[in-house]
């Protein structure tokens, strides 16, 4: 048993009383279970045949999470957070003559952008602004319209404004113009379906702090044994190159470079609750649960969501901040921190907005809690009223059309 300042969440149950740490509603680092941060309490030598034979084992069952039962694609853990893993990802697979489309509409897809501009390699933006997703069709017409584009980037879920991109009309779009597709499923991968057998991509990158609800330290890519092959000699970077991690790993079953051994401890038991659970299919059904719930509550107190349903992710949920004169999302943030719940800010250039998450250790009963915390926040603050200003309502307005 825990001890002293203790965890939110304990032992297997998902609502247990704060202990004094209270429960992330952020889109990673996340609340964990208590038996995934129990796992770390043990040294792992990184060159032994017991945490290589872990390590073989995590990269097998996140395969088998992409349903790739023609085992054309493998696994490769790479350290350091999920931006390390997209700029591998981008560093390895897109040639130094290649040229890629990156699609964004937030904070992340402008991100793999700048990533671009470091490597040094072409690129070309479609940029959506801060919430509006790319289509397929204008995927196609980009392509049409510029031969030389060889590769396209898409973000699946855009963790900024929580917008659930259309990934698989996008990956239809690029299979059918001959040109290949690398995903960031960051904030997705694990929770909403990625199958290879649906979706046609050659790459996609997330990380263990995210939907498998793991401890941060390492992310992985996830690619086409093809690609993985012709990446060799490509990256930019000595510690990034996919390839070399790739071909170490299965020449010696071990990282290149020092493992995060306990967070690999960590990631293992929460891939084995994930797997409890149902694995992406029940994952992906409690988070839908835990917004359901978050977003049913919070509308009823009167605030009003970013985005419309069809595009609400079961990731993170962006709320406007009302426009009632008492109200500041600094005092709020503290109140709710207060009752125990860590919320997220806004990431929208045009209004005031802040972020709940819905992904972690926490479960429907949880988001009610956190339902109950915003009114009462709101009554501390003598909000009577969380409608959004006019402002947000005409920038959402944008979104319908
Ligand atoms: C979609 C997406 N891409 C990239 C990142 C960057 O990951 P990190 O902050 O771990 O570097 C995040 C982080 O939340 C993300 O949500």
């Amino acid at each position: 048993m825990q001890t002293g300042t203790s965890f939110a969440v304990a032992t297997e149950g998902f609502e247990l009383p704060a202990l004094g740490e209270p429960y992330l509603l952020t889109p990673g680092p996340l609340t964990t279970a208590y038996s995934v941060k129990q796992a770390m309490l043990r040294d792992w030598g990184s060159w032994d045949g017991d945490f290589r034979a872990m390590t073989a084992n995590l990269r097998r069952r996140l395969l088998a999470l992409t349903g790739d039962t023609n085992n054309e694609f493998d696994c490769v853990p790479m350290q350091g957070s999920g931006s390390f893993c997209v700029e591998a990802m981008l560093g390895s697979f897109i040639p130094k003559d290649g040229k890629v489309l990156v699609l964004a509409n937030g904070a992340y897809g402008l991100r793999a952008a700048s990533t671009m501009q470091y490597l040094g390699r072409a690129y070309t933006l479609i940029d959506k602004g801060d919430y509006l997703p790319p289509r397929g069709d204008e995927v196609a017409a980009a392509l049409d319209a510029d031969p030389a584009i060889t590769h396209v980037i898409a973000i699946h879920c855009e963790t900024s404004s929580g917008i659930l991109n259309p990934v698989a009309e996008i990956a239809e779009a690029v299979q059918a113009k001959g040109r290949k597709l690398l995903i960031d499923s960051m904030s997705a991968f694990g929770a909403i379906p990625l199958d290879v057998n649906d979706i046609r991509y050659e790459a996609m990158v997330s990380s263990a702090n995210k939907c498998i609800e793991g401890v941060p330290g390492f992310g992985f890519v996830i690619a086409r044994k093809t690609e993985l092959e012709a990446a060799k000699d490509r990256s930019h970077s000595l510690s990034l190159d996919v390839h070399a991690q790739w071909a170490a790993m299965e020449k010696t079953g071990q990282w290149r470079f020092t493992p995060p051994t306990h967070v690999v401890a960590a990631f293992l038991e929460a891939l084995r609750i994930h797997e409890a659970e149902g694995g992406v299919a029940g994952r992906g059904a409690r988070y839908a649960a835990n917004r359901d719930t978050l977003v049913g509550g919070m509308r009823e107190l009167g605030f009003e969501t970013l985005l419309s349903d069809r595009w609400l992710s079961p990731i993170i949920v962006t709320f406007f901040c009302p426009a009632h004169e008492n109200f500041a999302f600094d005092r709020f943030y503290e109140l709710m921190k207060k009752k125990g719940f860590i919320i997220y800010p806004g990431k929208l250039t045009v209004v005031e907005s802040f972020r709940i998450g819905c992904i972690g250790r926490m479960d429907e009963h949880v988001m009610r809690r956190v339902v109950e915390a915003a009114r009462q926040s709101l009554a501390e603050m003598d909000v009577p009223d969380a409608a959004a200003p006019r402002a947000a309502l005409d920038e959402r307005a944008k979104l319908a059309a």
